[in-house]
């Protein structure tokens, strides 16, 4: 087996999406859409990824900050794709390995499908290999222009085709697997010669297939893994078809969910069997959910919720930064935030937590087998013992917390 760079394109300064932000950190399901290529390519196993960044580079280091098998590689100026892999030639010029060329822009990229180009190239000893996908429509895309044998003769990018080549569905999604040393060679030679007067990878392979070496084009990507990020529009509908695949896994994996339309669900969920999510329910950020719980209709869950097991949560319901034990019940119009509850807990209708006042976010505990009753407000900081009862309507303090009796998580260990 051959060892394995990537290069991942994301320098790009994205003028079609309109935005301060580099392309690559907006997000898809809560992940910053280059998460999601890195995570494809640390699957197919590749030792060492190149990401090149430009615009606001910085804040795309910051971003992945710790990531430690990433080097990042500054393109100074965009001057297209192959320009940008260039930018690596320093890096990777005694590699006689695969390199993986791959744009940050195309978080729908999914590891089997790395791993058919992998193979494709192995068996077919190819030079290059590129994955190609077949589109009802193929525009914004470059064409694969095939001879009447059907290989590859190379790629003509929209914006310079004939209206012959525009009719043309199978497109370049921007997966490629090279030989490194016949890439670099390849882009050496690559001229400025179309219509946006940009350096094109694209034109590397047709370099390729000149001098001699074998290129081979493989259909093997779905058309709904080939959409490259261009704008807000296709943000969304990236987003939209990586909501459905995050709730397919989930779904197999024992989770109900009642109406998959009308749910969204971060990325970085987990969520245990049996578990059933209602309509109208928004899990963002890391939530961990256990086995057996009721979530929803309308219920928010933000980040760091972890909920154990047979928890019910209901009609509006926010829960942020909380830790809720086996068997908590909160059914209708609760807002928890940074507390931890025990175990069978009864939040009434309308009960919150006071967490923030004005300065600080505290902390609120809540004992095993406390009821609270309907509107209660509980002011952080605030401890409430084991088996406390809280009347509907209160208003509690630490101070009118240490009245109500019980025995505190410390006093039970003591
Ligand atoms: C590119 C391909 C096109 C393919 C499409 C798939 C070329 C010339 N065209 O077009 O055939 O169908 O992707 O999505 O390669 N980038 C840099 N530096 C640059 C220019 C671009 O890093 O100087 C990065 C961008 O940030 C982006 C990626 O390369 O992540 C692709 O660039 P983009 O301008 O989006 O290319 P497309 O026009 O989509
Ligand atoms: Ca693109």
């Amino acid at each position: 087996m051959s060892e394995r760079a990537a290069i991942i394109l994301a320098a790009g300064v994205s003028s079609r999406m309109n935005t301060m932000m580099p392309k690559v950190l907006h997000e898809v399901c809560g992940r910053p859409m280059l998460a999601y290529v890195l995570d494809a390519c640390r699957q197919v196993g590749v030792a060492k990824i190149y990401v090149v960044i430009g615009f606001s580079a910085e804040q795309v280091k910051e971003s992945f900050d710790g990531a430690g098998d990433i080097e990042w590689v500054v393109q100074e100026k965009q001057l297209g794709t192959a320009h940008a892999v260039l930018c690596c030639r320093e890096q990777l010029k005694d590699f006689g390995g695969q390199t993986l060329v791959l744009c940050g822009d195309g978080p729908l990229i999914r590891s089997a499908t790395l791993r058919t180009l992998i193979e494709k190239h192995e068996s077919e000893q190819s030079a290059a290999t590129l994955a190609t996908a077949v589109l009802a429509d193929p525009s914004g895309y470059g064409r694969i222009v095939r001879d009447a044998y059907g290989n590859m003769q190379g790629i003509v990018e929209h914006s310079d085709c004939t209206n012959e080549q525009l009719a043309i569905r199978e497109v370049n999604p921007s997966y490629y697997l090279f030989n490194n040393k016949v890439l670099f060679e390849a882009l050496d030679k690559v001229q400025p010669d179309n219509v946006k007067k940009e350096y094109y990878l694209t034109d590397a392979m047709a370099g390729i297939i000149r001098t001699g070496h074998k290129v081979v084009a493989v259909t093997a990507v779905l058309p709904e893994e080939a959409m490259g990020v261009n704008s807000r529009r296709q943000l969304s509908e990236a987003s939209k078809i990586m909501q459905r695949r995050i709730q397919q896994e989930l779904m197999e994996n024992g989770v109900t969910i009642v109406d998959p339309d009308n749910t969204w669900i971060d990325a970085r969920a987990k969520i245990g069997q049996d578990t059933v999510i209602e309509p109208f329910t928004y899990i963002h950020g890391e939530v961990t959910i256990g086995l057996g719980c009721r979530i929803g209709p309308f219920a928010y869950l933000r980040n760091g919720t972890v909920l154990k097991n047979n928890v019910v949560l209901g009609v509006y319901t926010e829960v942020k930064n909380s830790t809720l034990d086996d068997g908590v019940r909160a059914r209708h119009h609760s807002y928890i935030g940074d507390a931890t509850i025990g175990r069978d807990v009864n939040i009434g209708a309308g009960s919150i937590t006071a967490n923030y006042d004005g300065q600080e976010v505290n902390h609120t505990n809540v004992g095993d087998n406390c009821y609270i009753g309907s509107g209660a407000i509980l002011i952080a900081p605030l401890d409430i013992k084991d088996g406390s009862h809280v009347a509907s309507g209160t208003v509690v303090s630490q101070e009118s917390a240490n009245e109500l009796g019980g025995k505190s998580k410390s006093d039970v260990s003591q």
